[in-house]
């Protein structure tokens, strides 16, 4: 057991130079930190964050206090006492931002005070005893666009963004290590064939790190990463859509033109017919149930039709996209929903359904690398964590390199 002394909230800069709050929780085993980071497609049904003074105010004034002297292993006890002293259904009163710095930095103790690393305390957490671990495959988001790029037609280029927003490689090595250097190399190659082909001047990345040549043609873009494969082998493709960002008035805005719902069904259904794609998330709008439905009863079959704003890492929304037949993969955010406790819930709820599990970053991160633990305690399937030109990516990558050494 180890008592909380003391917890201190404060300010620090995401990756995208935002402001989000940090807390710093001490026990008898030492400091933990922990940080919150933000998305820029995010889904209308996720956790509601609080301005960011606020959230630090909320923590210090209002959390720290009632946690002070509770025990860190009882992190479900502790994350319900969250949710109670918000009172809120989607924690708008505290903000989602400030509860989950500080249910990050309990379970972190919780792993110290038991001696344990943090991905085993997890995985206790989630199965309630020890189990044998193995590491997610990564998906490598190397060519950004949508929310993620910040271009309009109007720039000198002329030429608009893709409204695709992650184009993510694959690589089905035997180990994470292999993995990485095979996206390394894919990377290279795509930034040597973006330079040929669009000069040094383009050679700029999105938020998560992938390229954003000047290029508004989805196919284009798909050619552009199956070039860059080039050699390596065992490498699949997949696609975060994030439609919800290019739907409008019952329209899909893509490529330049305007798709209804069976068309771009038709659309993707050629993609994955014509090239390696083993995963599309959120292919159609949040709230278009209907699009999901048809895609997963298309392509259900043969590749993951994966929920993000669609699911929003709830309970309630997987358990519809789930008697929809909406989906049959989810991608897993701590803050989407708040707490550990509640994330751990939602995993064990869509591997109860069978379906695939994506941890993911967002795409204003934080030097943080809790995920990774996350990503191997829960024993998800796949981590998303962009590409590993930006540090706030990388990072991430290094402990799940960390955890592969120590699991050998
Ligand atoms: P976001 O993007 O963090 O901007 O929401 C990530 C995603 O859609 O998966
Ligand atoms: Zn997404």
């Amino acid at each position: 057991m180890s008592k909380i002394k003391s917890i201190v909230a404060r300010e620090i800069k995401d990756s995208r130079g935002n402001p989000t709050i940090e807390v710093e929780l001490e026990t008898d085993k030492g400091i933990f930190v922990d940080s919150v980071p933000s998305g820029a497609s995010t889904g209308v049904n996720e956790a509601a964050v609080v301005e960011v003074q606020q959230a630090i105010k909320n923590v210090n004034e209002i959390i720290a206090p009632k946690l002070k002297g509770q025990d860190v292993l009882n992190q479900k006890a502790i994350d319900n006492l969250l949710i109670e002293l918000d009172g809120t259904e989607n924690k708008s009163k505290l903000g989602a931002n400030a509860i989950l710095a500080v249910s990050l930095a309990v379970c972190r103790a919780g792993a110290a005070s038991k001696k344990i690393p943090l991905y085993q305390h997890i995985s206790e957490l989630a199965v309630g005893r020890r189990t044998s671990h193995r590491l997610p495959m990564a998906m490598f988001n190397i060519l950004n666009g949508g929310a993620h790029v910040r271009r309009t037609p109007s720039d000198s280029r002329g030429v608009d963004k893709l409204a695709i927003q992650e184009f993510m490689v694959i690589p089905d090595k035997n180990s994470f290590a292999e993995s990485l250097i095979s996206c390394n190399k894919i990377f290279n190659n795509l930034k040597e064939n973006i330079e040929k082909n669009f000069g040094k001047e383009n050679l700029d990345l999105g938020d998560e790190g992938g390229f954003a040549p000047p290029i508004s043609n989805i196919e284009q873009a798909l050619y552009l990463l199956k070039n860059a494969v080039d050699g390596e082998t065992d490498v699949k493709f997949a696609l975060d859509c994030a439609a919800s960002e290019f739907y409008k008035d019952g329209k899909y805005k893509i490529d330049g033109r305007e798709l209804a719902r069976t068309e771009l069904l038709e659309f993707y259904e050629d993609l994955v017919k014509r090239f390696d794609i083993i995963s599309i998330e959120d292919p159609f709008s949040q709230e278009d149930w209907q699009g999901f439905e048809s895609i997963v009863r298309q392509l259900g079959e043969k590749i993951t039709i994966v929920g993000d704003d669609l699911t929003t890492t709830n309970i309630k929304r997987i358990k519809e996209a789930h008697n929809k037949l909406a989906c049959n993969g989810v991608i897993l955010k701590l803050n989407q929903i708040g707490t550990v406790s509640e994330t751990i819930e939602a995993c064990n709820l869509a591997k109860s359904y069978g379906w695939k599990t994506i941890v993911s970053h967002r795409s204003g991160e934080t030097m943080d690398n809790f995920i990774a633990d996350l990503a191997v305690g829960l024993g998800a399937d796949f981590l998303k964590a962009g590409s590993p030109a930006k540090e706030e990516r990388m990072v991430k990558y290094q402990r799940l390199l960390e955890i592969e050494k120590e699991l050998k």
